[in-house]
């Protein structure tokens, strides 16, 4: 029971106590993962960058910052209404001036246009979608080819809540969402240890396919 209702804040937190406690750990624990993402990204001052399940908004607030050129825009997605007013405070000078854009939806039906984002990032998200193939053909379709997606994670973590049931499903294997984006259109699909001080993580690669590599 315990298991299924802490699942359920860390896929989609809501105003409570239970969704102020896991965004808590989110800002604390997950910090790391965040900062990585954005930096493995190797993000360009003119670039449009997307970060999926944003959370409280720290990685929003860390890629805007590299995004200093005029044409540089960071957009975030997540369906948590509560994580989107999170971030709305987190990045807020950055909304008013434009630079970052957020939209409360699902990473499967996003309002943005075919072919228009250089480089995706997320962590902790994917475990949480109930189809990984319908999401990766999304991203897929956003992406401009040749596109940089990374996704960062504790893969011991995560293999040890999904033992307690709190993960639904298989979904949060990096294999099923590794064929996902196999399946889906992208290319030179891998992942990688990575480290951060004392700290082990994994990021998995992908590209968007151009016209040559398809
Ligand atoms: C475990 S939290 C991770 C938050 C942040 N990235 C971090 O690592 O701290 C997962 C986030 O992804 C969002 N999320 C999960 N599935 C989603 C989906 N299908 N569409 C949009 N957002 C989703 C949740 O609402 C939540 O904010």
């Amino acid at each position: 029971m315990w298991a299924k209702k802490l699942g359920g804040q860390l896929g989609r937190p809501t105003q409570s106590i239970g969704g102020w406690l896991v965004s808590k750990m989110f800002k604390t624990r997950n910090q790391v993962l965040e900062e990585s993402a954005v930096h493995l990204c190797k993000i360009q001052p003119e670039e449009t960058v997307l970060e999926l399940g944003h959370g409280p908004g720290l990685g929003l607030e860390l890629a805007a910052k590299l995004l200093t050129g005029p044409k540089g825009h960071m957009i975030g997605v997540d369906y948590s209404e509560y994580m989107h007013q999170m971030a709305k405070k987190q990045v807020k000078e950055f909304l008013e001036s434009g630079k970052v854009t957020l939209h409360l939806c699902d990473v499967a039906n996003m309002p943005l246009e075919d072919n228009s984002v250089d480089k995706v990032f997320h962590c902790n998200c994917y475990y949480f979608w109930p189809d990984l193939r319908k999401a990766a053909t999304e991203i897929h379709r956003i992406m401009k080819p040749g596109g940089l997606i990374v996704t960062t994670l504790r893969q011991s973590h995560i293999a040890a809540l999904a033992a307690k049931k709190v993960m639904p499903g298989e979904n949060w294997r990096p294999e099923a969402y590794m064929a996902a984006l196999r399946d889906t259109g992208f290319t030179d699909i891998r992942m990688e240890d990575t480290h951060h001080g004392n700290i082990t993580f994994q990021a998995i690669y992908a590209t968007a396919s151009t016209p040559d590599s398809v």
